[in-house]
């Protein structure tokens, strides 16, 4: 691969995005800073489709500038990341936003220096909100990057480096939007079109494409086992705090513990099973009733309970009462 071949594979690239790109997706016609960093934390663990449809727009309304983010409760915020997962990712949004003042900084070291910003967040902000010759990197790039060097085991050090070395400095911003759609429209991990690809010239990997990088041996999660008591008192008001620590923080929960229950279920109410994938395990409850004495901050009337925030795990359980 040499200068002629990469200048090459710019114009077919630009070529490419402006004919078949998504560039109508919303965060890449705004110039606003603010709405194309929630994008990005958005984007960082899900889908483009689900961001679209239930989150980007609802949440800018709600939260339409950085000030209002940071105005926001906690409580609120984390109600309207509700569904979308890795909750931390709204926590450290808020966090971030008060340590903003007003402001998002416009280089990646300061970017990096928010919580919740790796590398590659601050890249992207950095590319897609500031108009900077950085490069991006997302699970998409990565996979273009590993066929385009046929990279079987690429680790992070040498992504970095390749994708420096492709970078088309002059259009940036469409170069890295680019990236990411030939990555989820055209360089896809099991039926890849070649063909298509304006890339060909120069991707060492195309013979072959799915040993790059060589697939990784997954592992199933492991399973959590947990019992669930939803604690009920006479006026119908159901028990719920927020959980402190670093797992769904903030996010309303009922009683649970791990293991087999037999004493502490006794005098309860099956309501049924419930099951959860994490990122990290897999859950599987049986949930209970239990009819129970109490009132005051943590007690919450059926309407009350509905408006909390909580996790898709919590949810289900709602749907057993
Ligand atoms: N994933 C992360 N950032 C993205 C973007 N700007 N467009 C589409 N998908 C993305």
């Amino acid at each position: 691969m040499n200068k002629k071949s990469i200048a090459d594979f710019h114009r077919r690239l630009h070529r490419w995005y402006a004919a078949h790109g998504r560039r109508e997706l919303p965060w890449r016609t705004t110039a606003d800073p603010y709405a194309i960093y929630i994008s990005e934390v958005m984007l960082q663990q899900t889908q483009v489709k689900t961001v679209l449809e239930r989150y980007y727009f609802q949440f800018l309304r709600r939260f339409p500038s950085l000030p209002a983010l940071a105005a926001a409760s906690r409580k609120d915020v984390l109600t309207a990341w509700q569904g979308l997962g890795y909750y931390n990712r709204a926590a450290n949004l808020h966090e971030a936003a008060k340590r903003c003042h007003g402001t998002l900084p416009d280089t990646v070291d300061e970017l990096m220096a928010l919580p919740g910003i790796g590398r590659n967040t601050a890249h992207a902000v950095a590319a897609f909100a500031y108009r900077q010759a950085v490069a991006v990197m997302e699970a998409n790039v990565k996979r273009v990057l590993s066929r385009i060097f046929a990279l079987e085991k690429p680790d992070d050090a040498g992504l970095w480096e390749k994708a420096r070395l492709l970078l088309d400095t002059k259009e940036p911003f469409d170069y890295n939007q680019a990236m990411m759609d030939i990555g989820s429209m055209l360089c896809a991990r099991r039926a890849p079109r070649c063909p298509e690809c304006p890339a060909q010239n120069i991707c060492e990997g195309k013979a072959s494409p799915q040993s790059y990088p060589a697939p990784k041996s997954k592992k199933a999660p492991p399973l959590r086992r947990q019992w669930i008591i939803v604690r009920r008192n006479s006026k119908g008001e159901i028990y719920a705090t927020p959980r402190k620590g670093k797992f769904l923080n903030g996010l309303y929960h009922f009683c649970e513990g791990e293991g087999g229950a037999e004493r502490r279920v006794r005098g309860c109410v099956y309501l049924g099973h419930i099951r959860q994938q994490y990122s990290h395990f897999t859950l599987e409850a049986e949930v209970y009733m239990e009819n129970a004495r109490g009132q005051g901050k943590h007690w919450h009337s059926p309407a009350q309970l509905k408006k909390l925030p909580m996790s898709a795990a919590e949810k289900k359980i709602l749907q057993l009462l």
